[in-house]
């Protein structure tokens, strides 16, 4: 900011209360410009002279706060009137939040603690030139906003019969200026509406309100209603067995909204928090409810949708909507692994599983170009990278597959925009990353010794664990093969000199196929292919297809294995294999959990089992998106849109459809840097149609045939 605005907070701790700053001046000349520079400890909502400033929502957003805190800049000149009255209401937001849910760290209770407060000003420019500067200061006054209550994980109380009464003048105090960034990341805003679908009674007499999906955001509900007339309502993912409502798997995040109405019709909803949910418990509410009542609102940041895939099969149009609203849902300034529960957290291991198709469904490229900077800036000295970005889980060992989105994600995000500016951002984060396996290994050239999350969930894991069978330090090792030949690519990309990194892979890839000759799981095979560890790569993915054909068809894989099976089984010819997998309605498959009327992308392939039971209480959300990574092979392989290495963000393109017998036809586009690359394939009586459309030199594959085709929309039959 460029003026000496303060630091400033309530004079006294308000407990939950969220205060209300307000500062009050006259413009009595005439304004050319007015802009509004503002940020906070916590979350804020600013109003000028009545009306809402901008349309962020829970702004600053949430960053590496310690290093990197955002401020917001708004054009108030609309706003402003001779008299005016600027008013900032501040939440716990993620800068004072109980996270993570289940441990109490020393970090969390120092977090909690901490003051929360706003810093900012208005610059006014006058039609004379002259110009003026209202600054965060002594002379603000704080009171107790109606606002009670607010928090991520437990919610909002608000009572709208409470009027500010006491205003007392603020405390300046000392808080860093040098955090300081201007916003980086998408606005987090009001996207979308779902309408409620019914309002229901449950066998066990409950009130339930059913959008019908499950979205991240807020309910905006209308009612008439006396003054003190109470309304209490709990957030759900899913009804229970017997079709109650349910909502133990939040664990200790009370998500819950109260409310004291005030008289008459009014409308209103929670603004300093956020909920996950598809149904809602009225707990208490006054009269009967009405559908009509209600509104969902989906709020997450501002990241604009690129991608379509359509097929002939409506249960997978229904798992590409899971996959989509599973992105919309936890994209809401941070790549959350969950909406709902006592998490929500940054967690690396999700975001780097999903990077590649959540950037060919939505435009995330300042999305993630942020998180990276709170990635690097979090980053312990020695190159540790944490679970979660911004580390909220400070201390915890790191672990293979989940650190090593420092180096997938930017390669990713340069990849499909074709921005170098992300790897030089990141370089230096990615090489210490590398680095710090290298200097914490207990074997030379492989990564042994680490603790790690495995292949996380994966459905071979020995009874009571969560991790699969696949071996540890083989994973830790495949990673750390993987990660140096990233940091190899992108220095040849801005011109580092990479050669140590070259010679380290090479010497992880010798020691890799000395040390493990066989593989023993899906994962392990998947992951030898893939990163170009396996001695043969075919041999091995045929091994990995008889493997599965053995296992009835069936995936074994967790958060590691998933993303990669498909693609390695159609890069060598098992591409039927693949469609069989893809279009399983039977458990474990990614239909199955379609079939059981999923709105979003369940963290467990059995979140709900077949006999409708739960798999757990404790580890179950029905909002995670790493299984919608699949999205990717759909884009890639079956509609075949790939990137050329060499010229990223599609400045050149491979198109390489793989038809499948199980689908009558399949579409997809992705709306790239240069244009909308689609392609299109349908079986007819006798033959498959292609329809390709590109606005750039590209390498098109049909079958056996490859054409070499300018921008231009081409048909082919075979
Ligand atoms: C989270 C995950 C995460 C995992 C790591 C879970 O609690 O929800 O998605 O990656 O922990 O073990």
């Amino acid at each position: 900011m460029e003026f000496q605005a303060k630091w400033i907070r309530t004079s006294e701790e308000t407990g939950g209360v969220c205060p209300v700053f307000r500062k009050g001046w006259k413009t009595e000349k005439k304004v050319e410009r007015a802009t509004l520079y503002l940020t906070a400890l916590g979350v804020y909502e600013a109003h000028l002279n009545g009306k809402r400033v901008g349309k962020y929502v829970l702004a600053p957003g949430w960053t590496a706060y310690d290093k990197r805190l955002q401020y917001q800049e708004y054009d108030i000149t609309d706003l402003l009137r001779e008299e005016n009255e600027l008013t900032v209401t501040l939440g716990k937001g993620w800068f004072r939040s109980p996270m993570p849910g289940w441990q109490d760290t020393p970090d969390k209770l120092q977090r909690i603690g901490r003051p929360g407060g706003i810093l900012g000003g208005v610059h006014i420019v006058y039609m004379d030139g002259s110009e003026e500067v209202i600054v965060t200061d002594q002379s603000w006054i704080w009171g107790e906003s109606r606002i009670r209550f607010s928090e991520i994980y437990d919610g909002e109380f608000c009572d709208d019969t409470f009027v500010t009464k006491e205003w007392n003048t603020v405390k300046e105090f000392a808080w860093s200026k040098e955090i300081l960034i201007p916003q980086e990341g998408e606005e987090i805003r009001e996207q979308e509406v779902v309408a409620a679908k019914s309002v229901f009674r449950t066998p066990a007499g409950e009130m339930v309100v059913d959008f019908g999906q499950e979205i991240t955001g807020y309910v905006e509900f209308t009612v008439d209603a006396h003054a003190g007339d109470r309304i209490h309502i709990l957030h759900g993912e899913v009804l229970d067995a017997e079709g109650n409502f349910y909502n133990a798997n939040y664990r200790s995040a009370k998500a819950e909204i109260t409310y004291i109405c005030s008289e008459g019709t009014q409308t209103w909803h929670p603004a300093l928090t956020f909920f996950g949910f598809r149904y809602l418990l009225l707990d208490e509410f006054p009269g009967e409810a009405t559908p009509e009542q209600f509104r969902g609102i989906a709020v997450y940041s501002d990241i604009r949708k690129t991608g379509e895939i359509q097929t002939s099969d409506p249960a997978l149009n229904q798992l590409i909507s899971n996959i989509f609203w599973g992105q919309r849902d936890n994209f809401l300034d941070v790549p959350t692994d969950c909406p709902q529960r006592d998490e929500r957290l940054g967690w690396t291991g999700d975001a780097q599983v999903f990077t590649k198709t959540a950037s060919y469904n939505f435009d995330v490229e300042r999305f993630f170009t942020k998180w990276l900077h709170d990635l690097a800036a979090d980053q312990m000295e020695n190159g540790a990278v944490g679970h979660v970005v911004p580390d909220y889980l400070v201390g915890g060992n790191a672990s293979a597959a989940w650190a090593d989105a420092a180096t997938i994600c930017p390669w990713q995000i340069y990849q499909t925009y074709g921005n170098p500016q992300i790897l030089k951002d990141q370089f230096t984060s990615m090489k210490k990353w590398v680095d710090y396996v290298t200097n914490h290994t207990t074997t030379p050239c492989l990564w042994t010794g680490g603790e790690h999350f495995g292949d996380w969930l994966g459905l071979d894991a020995p009874q009571g664990s969560y991790k699969g069978s696949s071996r540890e330090d083989f994973i830790a090792s495949a990673f750390y093969a993987h990660s140096t030949e990233l940091v190899v690519k992108a220095g040849h990309v801005i011109g580092e000199d990479v050669t140590a990194y070259e010679a380290l892979h090479e010497n992880i890839v010798e020691t890799f196929r000395n040390t493990y000759p066989d593989y023993r799981t899906q994962t392990e095979h998947i992951l030898a292919v893939q990163f170009g560890l396996a001695e043969d790569c075919q041999k091995t993915a045929d091994a990995l297809a008889q493997m599965i054909r053995d296992d009835g068809c069936q995936m074994r894989t967790g958060f590691v294995g998933t993303p990669y099976i498909l693609h390695v089984l159609s890069n060598y010819g098992h591409t039927d294999l693949a469609y069989t997998l893809l279009c399983r309605k039977e458990y474990p498959s990614w239909l199955y959990a379609v079939g059981k009327g999923a709105t979003t992308i369940w963290e467990h392939w059995d979140g709900i089992m077949e006999n409708g039971e739960f798999w757990s209480t404790d580890m179950n959300s029905f909002n995670h998106y790493a299984y919608g990574s699949v999205a990717d092979w759909i884009y890639e392989q079956a509609a075949g849109i790939r990137v050329v290495e060499e010229h990223p963000g599609f400045e050149k393109a491979w198109i390489q459809p793989k038809p499948g017998d199980q689908l009558e036809w399949l579409g997809a586009s992705i709306e790239t840097r240069h244009g909308k690359i689609s392609s299109r394939w349908t079986h007819t009586d006798d033959a498959i149609r292609y329809e390709i459309v590109t606005p750039v030199p590209a390498q098109i594959v049909i079958g056996e045939k490859e054409y070499a085709v300018e921008p231009g929309k081409y048909i082919f039959w075979e």
